[in-house]
């Protein structure tokens, strides 16, 4: 997994995953910078920036940074915001050129198999992805996406390098919208290797479309164009002998072109000739060619093959023998014809294998354009990707490696003229003054290539087109010649001797900016001319398949001049390249192989050095470092070290730039190691800016414990607050509900006050609707009063609660029902004996009551059945007086009816008389039927006069005594003897008979203590005292 650190916070990391910008180098060397490639390739880290220029190394393995969500993430943030990549790359220049609305474009280059072709593919995979879609963008995209594939097919080949080795240059425009949609596309190509087509060196192989049409061709297809299916059967495709590998599918390949040349809309008619022209190259490098006596080439007897060539471009096969074995020459408006050799023969043979590969190579391109294209002619921006050859050294170096090399001198020049002009740039609007760079300047070797009057290209084609003898060495010689003293030309001839040991004759070297190369002469004329001869040339503009009739039919109408030499073309393509580049806004990638056997995890240093140096990274680094090595904008540089100094901790108020003065004069920065711009700090050491960095680094533990406090207070604050938002939320709601229940209770209470008022004012008429509920209140308020409020007893007829007017009745009834009620429980509880009692009390009281003043104080007092046992009697008396039944018996004070003296007895009563009693003896018997009447006086004192009738004279008179249980006695005798009604109560005085015809009297009165004894007057004298009223 990546490792996800932003740039700056890459900083930190540096010695962990080196540094992601190589500008921030402490030093410039190439061991530093290997080192720190190295470092970052271990982790699978392949990407480094030297600021804006990335550097890709081929890790030779799936990386898993390629995926949507990677490209998700890249999309639409700061370059240096996120870890180096190539979507970094590709996103960054895409908004520029939505923002600044201006061109772009983006120079892939590095040597054979370091990563340029899968670039370019991921780069367009990303704006496949990131870009606005629909349909119909999306059928521009997918052509794009598809032209891949096409051109793979036809201008990639195995190389001992790469197995899918891009055999062309390519410079591929993608235009897009004021909106950013990608509407359209265009493709220049670049110098195919058309050589590959009749030779390949051992381990390699021709183009992948050869190999694709014989083993995934249809059979139909095969047989229609005389093919076989077997490699080996064809000498253009056996000379590498390796025309099966194992990394290639060429069946599944053969699918997806033919796909993708649906989809880029090659129609079927198109399609057949397109690969009827690529079996006609495979036919013809099997024609062969005999030599008759005199050295002629002749057609051997294999004219199968011929005709098959014939057959499929539809040219007339005696003509193409003629053509491959013929010269045809003008002279004075005559023709004749010169035989080849067979050596010229297989020259003019494989000429035009190449000449018809190489062209329809150039009309697939053209196609493509065409669907690519974008009809609409409004302002378009465009972003183009350059996939082209990085400087090559072999062990022998030719033409095609002195034409590679010669652009990439050219595209080291364009990066210079660029990048100085940039930095100008932003110096300038940055208000910095311009201090000039140190650098090479390539422009003399640049110069030394395509000088019009002294270049090599002019001298090369100068000996091309010489008549006479001209050939490789003498153009050798012309070099020396011309360009004897140049620095960086030497040759084995001008070269001092220690220099001439590494020269062999045939060589010349040029000392390119990247280093020494050292060519080889051999070919050089030959490959710049190109020929095909005149007549096959014309026979072929004839051809019956559209697309090599296309392509050789001349419209020029001086055909016959002769055509520009390859170096020449090469040149002027280059220098429009380099006017279409030096209009746009340069982004480039160099990629560097890692290692020479496609191992995932190797890291060649030697290799990688050797590229370090080819691609001119060093140069490109100092020519980067050369002003200020860092810059970075204010915000972004305060927002990252403000903890470094009071001032600007915890916030700057003020405006960034002033906040980066005062962070970097509390830093100490000499005023030579920064500038400060309009938006933008300088910085010119490294150095300088690890010490700061160290010194954040030392800062950031100190920072976090802070921060963590402030952070938790903050959060526990936070907390805190939301607690009591809550709480008062609460408390608000809360109230709220008691507020709204209090009001409704209040407006209730009002409602029933109301009605109660109004229940009140009208509570004396009938029942209607205002008084219903105040009078069912008044009634049950009452009833509820009078529930706790209830006499207790019988006798309590004071308590009772008053009733209001409606309910007076009621209470009546009430009262009477209660007092019944407490009647009958009251009657149901008494006993037997106490209804007995009750009966004599009750008679009682209707003798005394209201008369005599003692009663009401009696009536308390329970009666006892007797007041003296039988065992008190005297057992004589008891004989006596037995049969006639003893009721009542009560100890008396006995008067004399002489004299008054008080005598103790006993008075026993029985069913028909009362005794009187003293010890064994009867003193007195008194049946009832004597007994006329019963009197006592109306005071409190206990004296009772029993009338006795006096008709007898043996009958004593009448009975005076006291007794203390007075009612009970009376009571007692009153039942026995039925003398109810006998009973008199007396004020004052009681006459009394003591004898017959002798009266006295009792006189009573009123005293303070109650006294008896005799008057002078001969009455006995009661004084009784006032009765104790409760
Ligand atoms: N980013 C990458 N991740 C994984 N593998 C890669 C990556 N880049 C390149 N490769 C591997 O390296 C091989 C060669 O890459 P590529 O074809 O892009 O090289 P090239 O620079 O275009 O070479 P040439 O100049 O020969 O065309 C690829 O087929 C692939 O296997
Ligand atoms: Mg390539």
């Amino acid at each position: 997994m990546q490792v996800q650190l932003d740039m700056e916070g890459a900083l930190t990391a540096r010695d962990r995953v080196g540094i992601q910008d190589f500008v921030l180098l402490d030093e410039t060397t190439e061991t530093a910078f290997l080192s720190n490639l190295k470092k970052r390739f271990s982790k699978d880290l392949i990407y480094t920036y030297i600021g804006t220029l990335l550097v890709s190394v081929n890790p030779y393995k799936e990386l898993d940074i390629y995926n949507k969500k990677q490209m998700e993430i890249y999309m639409g943030v700061n370059f240096f915001e996120l870890p180096p990549h190539i979507y970094a790359l590709a996103d960054s220049a895409y908004q520029t050129m939505l923002t600044e609305f201006n061109n772009h474009f983006i120079l892939i280059s590095g040597e054979s198999g370091a990563g340029k072709t899968e670039a370019s593919k991921k780069i367009l995979q990303y704006y496949a992805v990131s870009c606005p879609s629909t349909t119909l963008l999306n059928t521009v995209r997918d052509k794009m996406l598809m032209s891949n594939p096409v051109l793979e097919a036809f201008g990639n080949a195995k190389t001992l390098k790469n197995d899918n080795s891009s055999r062309f240059g390519k410079y591929m425009d993608i235009q897009f919208d004021s909106q950013g949609d990608a509407v359209g596309g265009h493709i220049l190509n670049y110098l195919l290797e058309k050589s590959r087509v009749v030779h390949q060196n051992h381990g390699e192989r021709n183009f992948h479309i050869f190999y694709q049409l014989v083993e995934g061709g249809e059979d139909d297809l095969l047989h229609q164009m005389g093919l076989e299916r077997d490699c080996q059967h064809y000498n253009y495709l056996t000379q590498g002998e390796c025309a099966i590998v194992s990394s290639i599918n060429d069946r599944n390949d053969w699918k997806t072109v033919k796909n993708a040349l649906q989809i880029i809309n090659i129609d079927e008619i198109n399609t057949n000739h397109l690969f009827g022209t690529v079996a006609s190259v495979l036919h013809l490098g099997n024609v062969q060619f005999d030599s008759d006596s005199k050295g002629h080439a002749l057609l051997n007897n294999n004219n199968a093959e011929l005709r098959w060539v014939s057959n499929l471009l539809g040219v007339d096969a005696h003509s193409l023998q003629e053509g491959l074995t013929y010269r045809k020459i003008e002279a004075k408006n005559e023709q004749v014809l010169s035989p080849f050799t067979t050596d010229h023969a297989i020259y003019a043979r494989d000429a035009l294998a190449k000449a018809i590969y190489g062209q329809t190579f150039t009309w697939l391109v053209n196609k493509i354009n065409e669907s690519m294209e974008n009809k609409d002619n409004s302002r378009k921006t465009v972003i183009g990707l350059l996939d082209i050859y990085g400087f090559e050294v072999f062990y022998v170096n030719s033409f095609e490696q002195f034409c590679i090399n010669y652009c990439n001198e050219k595209l080291q020049q364009l990066f210079i003229q660029l990048t100085l002009k940039a930095e100008q740039e932003e110096y300038e609007a940055e208000d910095i003054e311009w201090e000039p760079v140190q650098f090479f300047n390539n422009k003399i070797i640049c110069d030394l290539v395509e000088d019009k009057y002294r270049g090599i290209i002019t001298i090369l084609d100068e000996e091309c087109l010489r008549p006479g003898d001209a050939s490789d060495l003498t153009f050798l010689e012309r070099l020396e010649e011309k360009m004897g003293n140049h620095p960086h030309f030497v040759t084995h001839k001008l070269a001092d001797k220690m220099t001439r040991k590494t020269l062999e004759r045939g060589d010349f070297r040029l000392l390119h900016y990247a280093g020494e190369v050292t060519y080889c002469v051999v070919g050089f004329l030959d490959k710049n001319n190109d020929l095909l001869y005149r007549n096959i040339k014309d026979l072929i503009g004839q051809s019956k398949n559209a697309i090599v009739k296309e392509c050789f039919s001349s419209t020029d109408p001086d055909s016959r001049r002769r055509p520009e030499t390859v170096a020449t073309q090469f040149k002027s393509s280059l220098l429009k390249l380099t006017e279409i580049l030096m209009a746009k806004e340069a982004w480039y990638i160099r990629c560097l192989k890692s290692n020479e056997s496609k191992q995932p995890g190797q890291f060649d240093e030697a290799l990688i050095r050797h590229q370090v140096k080819y691609l001119g990274l060093m140069e490109h680094l100092r020519v980067r470092r050369a002003g200020f090595a860092y810059r970075r904008k204010y915000e972004v540089f305060l927002k990252r070290y403000k903890p470094l100094c009071p001032a600007t901790w915890p916030h700057w108020r003020g405006v960034p730039a002033d906040g980066v003065e005062v962070l970097v004069q509390h830093l100490g920065y000499m005023p030579n190691e920064y500038k400060m711009g309009r938006t933008k700090i300088f910085i010119r050491h490294p150095r300088t800016l690890y010490a700061t960095e160290d010194a954040y680094e030392r800062c950031k533990h100190e920072l976090a414990t802070r921060l963590q406090a402030k952070y938790k207070g903050y959060k526990a604050k936070g907390e805190f607050k939301k607690q009591k938002e809550a709480a008062t939320k609460i408390e608000t709601c809360w109230r709220g509900v008691q507020a709204r229940k209090e009001r409704d209770k209040r407006a209730w209470a009002v409602k029933v006050i109301k009605k109660f008022i109004k229940g009140y004012i009208n509570r004396g008429q009938l029942k209607n609707t205002d008084n219903s509920e105040y009078l069912a209140f008044v009634r049950q308020n009452y009833l509820n009063r009078l529930k706790g409020n209830l006499p207790k007893t019988v006798l309590d007829k004071t308590t009772w609660q008053t009733p209001p007017a409606v309910l007076a009745e009621t209470s009546e009834i009430l009262r009477m029902l209660h007092y019944r009620l407490m009647v009958r429980k009251y009657v149901r509880g008494i006993t037997p004996q106490k209804k007995a009692q009750l009966q004599l009390k009750l008679l009682t009281s209707s003798i005394f009551k209201g008369k005599k003043e003692s009663y009401p104080q009696s009536i308390a007092q329970p009666f006892v059945d007797t007041r003296i046992s039988e065992q008190e009697i005297n057992m004589r008396v008891l004989q006596t007086i037995r049969n006639e039944h003893i009721k009542y018996g009560v100890p008396v004070i006995k008067y004399d009816r002489n004299g008054f003296k008080p005598r103790p007895r006993q008075l026993v009563l029985t069913q028909t008389a009362a005794y009187v009693i003293e010890e064994a003896k009867i003193k007195q018997r008194v049946l009832y039927t004597s007994l006329k009447g019963i009197s006592v006086s109306n005071l409190t004192d206990g004296i009772i006069v029993l009338h006795i009738t006096c008709e007898d004279p043996k009958q004593k008179g009448d009975l005076l005594m006291q007794c203390d249980h007075l009612f009970e006695f009376l009571t007692k005798l009153c039942l026995i003897a039925n003398k109810e009604n006998s009973v008199k109560v007396v004020q004052g005085s009681i006459k009394i008979e003591i004898q017959a015809g002798k009266e006295s009297a009792v006189d009573f009165s009123l005293g303070q203590e109650p006294m008896v004894f005799k008057a002078k007057n001969g009455h006995l004298m009661v004084v009784a005292t006032r009765a104790r009223t409760r």
